[in-house]
Order: structure tokens, then C-alpha cells, then sequence
């Protein structure tokens, strides 16, 4: 990645695109539509809340992040998206039962406005759903560009120069990359063949490059892990960053276990159990959407703890991870965790974490940041994967053959690194020999 020579400014209105416009989707916009009337806090949100320090800790000098780099307003952000459903965005969050009434009905008649485009989708990919609101067209390379026609119009209509793309869709089935998928010649010649092995999440990055849309998978899906897909973001100059938000019970891996491996603590095994019970916990309830989540939970201590470093305190970890669809909980997820440690000369110790948390209301600020970093990339030029937004991800993308780093702490630091960096500040390396010289 090279540095700049400066970051264009973020001028005029900013098109944020979301196939999918579900629980997540519509919390997010909700949201930021509250909070840009200052009726609600951007809780949870870097770019609109943290804070990043510049120089030695005796300059004192630890501007909002907003400040210190050029990013869009929430002002600017204009919504849109795709939908199996015909629900606009507040009969959405209504159904979604994420925000309650007294929070959307302030926001209401904006909500209401947004309207999903048809969407393109192949029930094989997601099994638990059928749609309503879908396009027409059958063959792929078609269907690719009906939705590039559906850029163009929302680009259009809104006066946009500049849009991104989030994906907020439900999980698709855990499949591996193919012959297809290897080239963008081969990929694009699938498109016209239909290849069954081309996804609907595939169809929409493909046709968002296309239109110099960014893109930033949400779900562990394996569109842009394809060579395909990454060719064409080098390609067209295009930054794109994945996957699966990292919220709950991961977000509380990613906090624990780096703290447990930096104390030489040893771990024999780490149970995890969720139970929730929205239209997400539906389709996860299908095992193959399900294994697609599970090999992206199941990553993360991995490279966190590296047994084959410390085949001692970790060789023998038995790491399992469960979802249970459960209705009456609705968004509401309940997580739990046993984690089996050991201490000096062995001796056992639990830990035990019940995390009461809200799926999409953790979900809705990484979308936010997505968008603005996402699109500060676009504008600084950088291209193909951003690795320093693996803050935001359960399994981030990473260059080919190297492993992600999953500690949340080294996440944080290397994005705020990465901030300096752009706008010509010192690396904070935390070596601090300055202070007693
Ligand atoms: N909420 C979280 O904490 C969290 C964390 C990590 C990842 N995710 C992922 O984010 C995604 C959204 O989660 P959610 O809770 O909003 O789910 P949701 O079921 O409420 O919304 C997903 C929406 O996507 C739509 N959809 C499915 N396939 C589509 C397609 N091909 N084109 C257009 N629309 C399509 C569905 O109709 C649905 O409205 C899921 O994949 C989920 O696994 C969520």
C-alpha cells in the first residue's frame, strides 16, 4: 500500500449500499438518521466517538478521530439497497423489533422512503428463505447487469459521486472456491454461463466494482476471497475489506483470550453457546449456513493463541462453538461461554461469561465505521484488501497465505497506526524510552 500524497476531501453526498436490508441494515440507518438530528448517540462507533493520541503522552494532543482525518458526515450518507422483501426500511426495523417504536417513529417518514430494489437471489444459497421481491432476469451475467443498472440509477437519482457497499444479507451456504472463481476471465464467463458455483453475494460485489463501488462483506460468505473478485478490485483501483461483523460472543473472544495468552495462561478447552432467535438465527439454523459462521467463530483463537508456539499451554484445546435458533428471544442473544483454564504447575480454573447482548445494536456502529473507513480508503486510493480493518471483522481478509491477526488490541492499534500514517503523524510504537532520557 502507498502512501498518498494527499487524501481527496469527501465532498458532497456519500450512497451507502446494502444488499440485505434486514435487523442490521435497518438499525444502522435508523440510527444514524437519529443520531444526525442528535436525538440519540452514535454509541459504539470509532469514527464518530474515539478518540486517537498524536505524539508523546506529555503533548496532550488526542483528537476525535473524526477531526484528525477527512471522513464523511453522517449528513452525507444517503441510503439504499436490495431486499427479498418488499418492506421499506421502517416496516423493516418495525418486523426487526431491534429499536422500539418511540425510537423509529421519530425517524419515521425518512425510513419509510427507503425502498429495497429487487434483489438478486438463489435460494440454494440460503435455504431457509424465499423471496418476493426478486429479479426477473435468469441468466447471471443479466442479472449482474440489472444490478449495475440499479447503481447507476441510485447514483442518478441521489446526485452521488461517490457510493460504497456493505453487505448486511443473510448467510450464504458454506462453499469452497472453485475453478470459476480463479480468474475474472473464468468468472465473468461463468456469469454468462450461470456457473452454479456463483452466489448472489458474488453477482452484487461483481456489479458494485464494476461501478466503483467499495465493497465490505458483512457475513463470513466467501465472495470476495476469490481471486476473481480480488483481480477485479486491483483492478479497478477499488479498496475492499471482509469478513463477518465481529460483535458478541467473538468480540468477547477477541478481548479475553489475548489477555489469557499475554499472562502464559493455559487453556484446555473454550465452550461457546448462543441462543437467538431473529431471521438471522433462522437461517443459521440451516447447517449450511451455519458451518459458514462456524468456520469463521472457529478461526480466531487459532491464530490468537498459536499452539504450535506453545503446544504446552495450548496444543490441546478443544474449541466448539454452537447457535441455537430460538424465537422468543428475538435480537436479543444470549451467549455463553465455559472457558476450561490452567495456571501454575497446571491446576484448573474456569471462566464462565453470559453475555446479554443485542446483536444488531452491536452490529449498527461497525456499519457505520465501515462506510467511513471504507470510503477514506476509496479516496486515499488504496486498493484490493484493507487488512487494517480486521478490527471490525471475526475472520479478516488477509493477502494470500497470510494469517490474520485476531487480537482486537493489535486490531486497534494497527487501524490507529494506519490513521498516523495517512496524515503524516509518528507511529505510536508504546516504547516510551523518551520519557527517562
Ligand atoms: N447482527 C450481528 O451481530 C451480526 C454479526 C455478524 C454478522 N452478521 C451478519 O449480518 C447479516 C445480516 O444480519 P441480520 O441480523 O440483519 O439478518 P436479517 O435476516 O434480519 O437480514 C438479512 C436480510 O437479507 C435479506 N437477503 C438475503 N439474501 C439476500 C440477497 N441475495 N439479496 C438481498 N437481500 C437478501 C433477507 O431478506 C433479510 O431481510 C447476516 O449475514 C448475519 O450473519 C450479523
Amino acid at each position: 500500500m502507498k502512501k498518498p500524497a494527499s487524501v481527496k476531501k469527501p465532498t458532497g453526498k456519500l450512497g451507502v449500499l446494502m444488499p440485505g436490508m434486514g435487523a442490521v441494515a435497518t438499525t444502522f440507518i435508523a440510527g444514524t438518521l437519529l443520531a444526525r438530528r442528535n436525538l440519540a448517540k452514535p454509541f459504539g462507533s470509532l469514527t464518530q466517538m474515539g478518540t486517537i493520541r498524536l505524539g508523546k503522552r506529555t503533548e496532550n494532543r488526542t483528537p476525535l478521530i473524526k477531526d484528525f482525518v477527512p471522513l464523511a458526515k453522517m449528513d452525507d450518507l444517503v441510503f439504499g439497497g436490495w431486499d427479498l422483501f418488499h418492506d421499506d426500511a421502517y416496516t423493516a426495523a418495525s418486523k426487526a423489533e431491534v429499536l422500539s417504536p418511540e425510537h423509529i417513529n421519530k425517524v419515521k417518514d425518512e425510513l419509510s422512503a427507503i425502498k429495497p430494489m429487487p434483489a438478486v437471489f438463489f435460494p440454494e444459497y440460503v435455504k431457509r428463505l424465499r423471496g418476493e421481491n426478486v429479479k426477473t432476469q435468469t441468466n447471471k451475467m443479466e442479472l449482474a447487469e440489472a444490478t449495475r443498472a440499479d447503481i447507476r440509477g441510485f447514483k442518478d437519482k441521489n446526485k452521488l459521486d461517490r457510493a460504497v457497499a456493505v453487505w448486511c444479507g443473510s448467510t450464504e451456504n458454506h462453499h469452497e472456491p472453485v475453478a470459476v472463481h480463479q480468474s475474472l476471465k473464468s468468472f465473468e464467463e461463468g456469469l454468462r454461463k450461470s456457473d452454479p458455483a456463483i452466489s448472489p453475494s458474488m453477482i452484487y460485489a461483481y456489479a458494485c466494482l464494476m461501478e466503483d463501488v467499495p465493497y465490505a462483506n458483512g457475513a463470513p460468505n466467501l465472495t470476495l476471497e476469490t481471486g476473481a473478485l480480488r483481480e477485479l478490485a486491483h483492478e479497478r483501483q477499488l479498496p475492499v475489506c471482509g469478513k463477518d461483523f465481529k460483535t458478541g460472543q467473538t468480540l468477547m473472544k477477541t478481548i479475553i483470550a489475548p489477555g489469557l495468552r499475554s499472562r502464559m495462561l493455559g487453556i484446555n478447552g473454550w465452550f461457546s453457546t448462543n441462543i437467538l432467535g431473529n431471521r438471522d438465527g433462522e437461517v443459521l439454523d440451516d447447517p449450511d449456513s451455519f458451518r459458514s459462521k462456524e468456520v469463521s467463530k472457529l478461526g480466531v483463537l487459532e491464530t490468537i493463541l498459536q499452539p504450535e508456539l506453545h503446544p504446552d499451554l495450548y496444543g490441546k484445546l478443544y474449541h466448539k462453538v454452537r447457535i441455537e435458533y430460538y424465537p422468543p428471544r428475538g435480537d436479543q442473544k444470549e451467549g455463553w461461554d465455559n472457558i476450561d483454564i490452567f495456571g501454575w504447575l497446571g491446576y484448573p480454573m474456569q471462566i464462565k461469561i453470559d453475555f446479554l447482548c443485542r446483536d444488531s445494536i452491536l452490529a449498527a456502529p461497525i456499519v457505520l465505521d465501515l462506510v467511513m473507513l471504507t470510503d477514506l480508503s476509496h479516496r486515499a486510493g488504496f486498493s484490493g484488501v484493507q487488512e487494517w480493518l480486521s478490527f471490525y471483522f471475526k475472520s479478516p481478509m488477509t493477502a494470500p497465505g497470510l494469517y490474520p491477526e485476531n487480537d482486537l488490541f493489535i486490531q486497534s492499534m494497527k487501524m490507529k497506526n494506519l490513521l498516523r500514517w495517512l496524515q503524516g503523524e509518528e507511529l505510536i510504537t508504546h516504547l516510551g524510552n523518551e520519557y527517562y532520557d
